[in-house]
């Protein structure tokens, strides 16, 4: 009786699975005619309305909102974010990308030094990756690794200059063969630790600690708002916490050293 109601929700989660697939070619029409109205009708015309705020604290606040939410419904990021959850709801972790609050305060803990080598895991769909890159981080500094093909993909393209690795975090020491990590002061982390298998997070966690020398930090946000680590984080002391309320749901960034 179990095993037939396993089959059966097995099934139903397939074939929901293959109609999402299927409005695949629709929804990226619908997409990039969104993003043609948006780059040539709606982000000239906050960009204008922006400009003349400038004396008007808040309504330049209110605005940049307006432009930051707009951009990333219009690019449909979301719809992506939700299809890859639906395809793998343990490795994404998440029902909704982060918000641009929470992806400024995980960059804003990040002190660019262009000799530095900034490590990301689990991009998504790439809102911290921004972030990181409006602070002033450059590019060839920033080395992103994301498990699931189609979000590396799109990560690809939105970020040409971003070295963009597709693969298991996992495999963490395996993957950054080739890069000097001698020099990786940051590593910044939106993986879901708490719905990772516990010994894929503890694979994950302990290459991550190799990597770090003394004075590097791990930088990762969690929806637990209070202080309570995974067993996996046993090899490192929370330095600070964060609590950033605009995101779905609130986070909490925290900011780790090596030890314990
Ligand atoms: C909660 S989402 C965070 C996305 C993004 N950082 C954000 O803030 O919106 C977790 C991301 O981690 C990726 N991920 C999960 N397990 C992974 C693994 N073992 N290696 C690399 N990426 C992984 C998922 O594909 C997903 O994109």
């Amino acid at each position: 009786m179990m095993s037939f109601s396993l089959c059966q929700r097995w099934y139903s989660h397939k074939t929901f699975l293959q109609c999402f697939e299927a409005t695949k070619p629709i929804l990226d029409f619908i997409q990039r005619s969104l993003v043609l109205l948006y780059q040539s009708a709606i982000e000239p015309i906050l960009r204008m309305l922006l400009i003349f705020s400038r004396k008007n604290r808040q309504a330049e606040t209110c605005l940049r909102w307006v432009k930051e939410t707009s951009g990333a419904y219009l690019n449909l990021e979301w719809v992506m974010f939700i299809r890859e959850f639906i395809r793998s709801p343990r490795t994404i972790g998440a029902i909704y990308p982060s918000s641009g609050k929470l992806a400024r305060c995980m960059a804003e803990e990040v002190i660019v030094n262009e000799n530095d080598l900034v490590v990301e895991l689990g991009a998504g769909t790439g809102r911290v990756t921004e972030a990181l890159l409006r602070r002033g981080l450059p590019p060839d500094r920033l080395i992103v690794v994301e498990r699931s093909h189609e979000l590396a993909a799109t990560l690809r393209k939105r970020f040409p200059l971003v070295d963009v690795i597709e693969g298991d975090a996992a495999d963490l020491l395996l993957l950054l063969r080739g890069y000097n990590v001698d020099d990786i002061q940051y590593v910044v982390s939106g993986l879901p630790f708490r719905t990772l298998l516990p010994s894929a997070a503890d694979a994950i966690t302990k290459q991550v600690v190799q990597l770090m020398n003394d004075n590097a930090r791990f930088i990762q946000f969690t929806y637990s708002l209070h202080n309570r680590q995974p067993g996996c984080f046993a090899d490192f002391r929370l330095i600070r916490s964060l609590i950033v309320w605009p995101n779905i749901p609130p986070a909490c960034v925290n900011v780790f050293i090596k030890g314990d």
